[in-house]
């Protein structure tokens, strides 16, 4: 008796699951692009002769609980602290061993991206206020919010050089920070690269339709400044200086994984950190508009699905070329990743904690 009702109306829904779908797929206005064909990834992986592939093996927790989506990391030799923004709104202030975690400004917004400036002060690119200076004191000046007449909508990456020049990212003007999913799956420019000079408070767009512009980081010599692409999986290079001045080339393209902050280390080396590892759907979604409007209603009508995992951090040289690429499964959603000393400090936009590895101890070895 109960099979006899329930078999039509399982009939029913079956019928018009695929029907809905159709319709939602038709009706959805949202229109994913095809990537720069040229510029797609269809690849021999990126080869890099050093790895650990099991980070989280030895890896200890700093602030654990108290850090919400610790996303940037940047140290201060001054203060001997770590600085790092989160979710809740606040930079905090962390002891290398992780023994002091101390809440120290609101921003009232989400700080990413922070570097120490020339004066004692924090730079911090706020992804909704816009790029900030935060005094020793703890009062914050907004620096900038738009260029060109085009407000920022996703505030990143920031890194300053020797003359106090400040290098920034808009990630994307069109999708903020709780949209950000969008920008990646709709497959359009909207990044920029920016710099502020502080003496004269002038904005200037250095380039324009990045790929979701992220970390940025100037080169030790000054010649030159880099831009992470997270969605193309790879990094530019600005140049500031000499016959190649505001011209752009690459600087390390097909990454084992999507880009997010980069940071110099003082010993040669580059830390880009990767927030996902490049796996069969991730390829999937690179490639082919289609499915990443299929994504899309699935994130829209049913939830986030996560494809994130493997994430982790590579090194490249001061050509950047890759020496050392550490990951894990289990990471996903690594932000940023600092050397100091013998430890690697990486951020994370889904851990309630900085992440601290001895890389001596526990190092990425030859892949023969
Ligand atoms: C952590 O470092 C501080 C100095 O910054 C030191 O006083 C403290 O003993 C250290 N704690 C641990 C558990 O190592
Ligand atoms: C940030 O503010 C401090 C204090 O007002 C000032 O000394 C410093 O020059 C400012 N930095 C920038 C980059 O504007």
């Amino acid at each position: 008796m109960r099979n006899s009702i329930c078999r039509p109306a399982v009939f029913v829904s079956l019928m018009l699951l695929p029907v809905l779908s159709i319709l939602l797929y038709q009706l959805d206005s949202f229109d994913p692009a095809e990537y720069p064909d040229k510029e797609l990834t269809r690849r021999e992986p990126l080869f890099v002769p050093n790895r650990n592939t099991h980070m989280l093996r030895g890896s200890e927790r700093l602030g654990e609980g108290r850090l919400q989506a610790p996303e940037d990391v940047a140290f201060d030799p001054n203060t001997g602290l770590l600085y790092t923004g989160c979710e809740d709104g606040w930079v905090y202030r962390v002891s290398l061993n992780g023994s002091l975690v101390e809440k120290w400004v609101y921003t009232g917004g989400r700080p990413l991206g922070i570097a120490h400036g020339l004066h004692g002060e924090l730079i911090v690119a706020d992804a909704v206020k816009g790029l900030l200076n935060i005094s020793k004191d703890g009062s914050i000046e907004l620096l900038t919010e738009e260029a060109e007449d085009l407000k920022f909508k996703l505030t990143d990456g920031v890194d300053i050089s020797h003359d106090g020049t400040l290098y920034f990212t808009d990630a994307s003007y069109k999708y903020g920070l709780h949209e950000y999913m969008w920008d990646v799956l709709e497959g359009r420019p909207y990044g920029r690269l920016l710099s502020y000079n502080p003496s004269t408070k002038r904005t200037s767009v250095l380039v324009r339709d990045l790929y979701f512009a992220n970390g940025v980081a100037v080169s030790p010599d000054q010649s030159f400044v880099i831009v992470c692409e997270t969605v193309l999986r790879r990094c530019r290079r600005y140049y500031l200086e000499g016959h190649r001045k505001g011209s752009v080339d690459m600087f390390v393209d097909n990454l084992p994984g999507v880009p997010d902050n980069i940071r110099y280390d003082g010993e040669g080396l580059y830390w880009i950190a990767l927030s996902t590892g490049i796996s069969y759907p991730v390829d999937l979604l690179q490639r082919y508009p289609l499915i990443r409007k299929v994504v899309a209603i699935v994130e829209r009508y049913v939830g986030h699905l996560k494809m994130e995992k493997n994430g982790g951090a590579i090194a490249v040289d001061l050509d950047g070329k890759p020496t050392a690429l550490y990951q894990d499964r289990d990471i996903s959603s690594m932000t940023s990743a600092i050397k100091i000393g013998v430890h690697l400090y990486s951020g994370s936009v889904s851990s309630p904690y900085i992440l601290r590895l001895n890389v001596d101890r526990y190092p990425a070895t030859p892949t023969v």
